[in-house]
């Protein structure tokens, strides 16, 4: 006989029940860990849907082990392993096992951070782990912020507080004003700021541009032109996006100077280090972000380079009092009155209404390996990537891009002769045939309109002599798409 319904829930009757589950289950999810020897099988959607089409939904299993089983076919089996030292691809991290154990915690509890009354010690722990970010971003007495669900939605915010200080500091009426509203970024942002001019409603070329140098830093002397363009054609900069740690490049844009400019113009200042937070807890590296302690806003992205489970991710804010823009009162949840009677409700700060207690696992990782092993971690990666620079700049085949500041390597495979006109097509098909051998996964991107390869590092697992591998079989893919195309390569010379 299947168990009953209420055999499912977790409740004191059924605690032991609990643990042999997620015990069984955690233990086919270590062992597959263990074994897993390339970072994806290759596996395309086609296939895979067959499989996950298969299961009838309105047909339970009836127990875990089963469910497992199937499990293994529908995801485990074919998942993209992020602890894998050849996956190199996007900003996902190998996470650290205190993190896990936080995720296993919260979601048992299931404490939701909307409210006191729904989360007690939840509340005060993600207080103080936003006091304790803040406090390492520097940004002083009356900083203030809140757990996301990762760094879109903390640009979201951040540009959604912007706009109604913005809109609470200009003259004409709201309606006016809106469509004049400026958020000046570098090209290397990330697309999130493009999304959230749009969900706050501003104009369609809300979001200007702003040149970057060779390394893909904005420009403090194009951010000038920019303002001084917003100014003669009677637009408001509602606020500057710089980025700590650009997606593609890992490039830390010049936040001194960009802090200097904002405050001259009384402009809003968010710092998008979702990527670049990680030398927050650097002891070699911190002063890269040097200027952070400026802005009036922050992201940050512990499910980068803090090495946790997504999502976690935060948005700080300089002065506390800014995050009044996302508050309202409903009756039933946050009454007017539990502000005067100091109850800490953490929905009074946040776009979402039910939230998960991710802080947990940050809280979890603090307590258990602390803030210097995690800056460790991350170190060793940056360390790796500028390895890996190394490695392509100095082969012949291969164009590097910059010399990233974080753990990022934009390149691609130069084929010689007749062959070069295949470039762009050539490194297109390597990433797609490494993925599909399951090798290595690496990420794509363009540069000046030519399409380049990236390794994104997180894992300091990854050895140079793994990066070595996968640029040879990105070579050999590539020469093999090239000889497909006009016939045998010519040798390669050092030219
Ligand atoms: C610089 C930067 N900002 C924001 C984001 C968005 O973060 P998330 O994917 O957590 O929404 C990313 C994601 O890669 C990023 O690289």
């Amino acid at each position: 006989m299947p168990p009953a319904a209420r055999e499912h829930l977790l409740t004191n009757a059924t605690a032991d029940r609990y643990l042999r589950t997620v015990t069984d289950g955690a233990a086919r999810v270590a062992a597959r860990i263990a074994g897993t020897d390339r970072p994806f099988t290759g596996i395309t959607p086609e296939h895979l849907a067959l499989e996950v089409a298969t299961a009838d939904l309105d047909r339970p299993l009836g127990d875990a082990a089963a469910a497992l089983d199937e499990l293994n076919d529908v995801y485990l089996r074919d998942a993209v392993y992020f602890h894998h030292p050849r996956y190199l691809a996007h900003l996902n991290c190998p996470v650290v096992i205190p993190a896990l154990l936080g995720e296993t915690v919260l979601s048992a509890v299931n404490s939701s951070l909307d409210t006191w009354d729904q989360s007690a010690g939840g509340t005060l722990i993600e207080q103080r782990l936003i006091d304790w970010t803040a406090r390492r971003a520097g940004l002083g007495p009356l900083a203030d912020g809140v757990f996301t669900s990762g760094g879109s939605q903390s640009n979201l915010q951040a540009l959604l507080l912007a706009r109604e200080e913005a809109l609470a500091a200009s003259g004409p009426p709201r309606a006016e004003t809106l469509p004049r509203l400026r958020v000046l970024t570098s090209a290397a942002g990330h697309f999130s700021v493009q999304k959230s001019a749009k969900l706050l409603g501003l104009a369609p070329d809300a979001v200007v541009t702003v040149e970057v140098d060779a390394d893909r830093r904005m420009r403090p002397a194009a951010l000038d032109r920019a303002f001084e363009r917003c100014r003669r054609d009677g637009l408001t900069v509602m606020a500057v996006v710089a980025t700590a740690g650009t997606t593609d490049f890992g490039s830390i844009d010049p936040l001194p100077e960009i802090a200097r400019r904002c405050a001259a113009a009384g402009v809003w200042l968010h710092v998008d280090a979702a990527y670049g937070c990680g030398l927050l807890a650097s002891r070699t590296r911190r002063h890269l972000l040097d200027g952070i302690e400026r802005a009036d806003s922050v992201t940050v992205d512990y499910h980068k380079s803090f090495f946790q489970p997504v999502s976690s991710s935060a948005l700080l804010v300089r002065d506390g009092r800014a995050l009044r823009h996302a508050t309202y009162h409903a009756d039933y949840l946050n009454p007017e009155r539990t502000v005067a009677e100091r109850i800490p409700n953490q929905v009074n700060k946040s776009l979402q209404t039910t939230r998960r207690f991710d802080a947990l696992k940050l809280w979890m990782t603090l307590r258990v390996m602390g803030a210097d092993a995690i800056g460790e971690l991350f170190d060793e990666v940056v360390d790796r990537a500028a390895a890996a620079w190394s490695l392509l700049s100095e082969d012949p085949r291969f164009e590097v891009v910059t010399r990233s500041q974080l753990s990022t390597v934009v390149f691609r495979y130069l084929p010689t002769g007749p062959g070069r006109a295949y470039a762009d097509e050539a490194n297109l098909h390597a990433r797609a045939a490494l993925a599909a051998s399951g090798d290595a996964v690496v990420a794509g991107t363009t540069v000046d309109g030519r399409h380049f390869l990236k390794f994104t590092l997180l894992n300091p697992e990854t050895t140079i002599d793994d990066i070595a591998a996968v640029v040879e079989l990105v070579a050999e893919h590539a020469d093999r798409y090239v000889e497909r195309a006009i016939g045998p390569m010519p040798a390669c010379t050092a030219s």
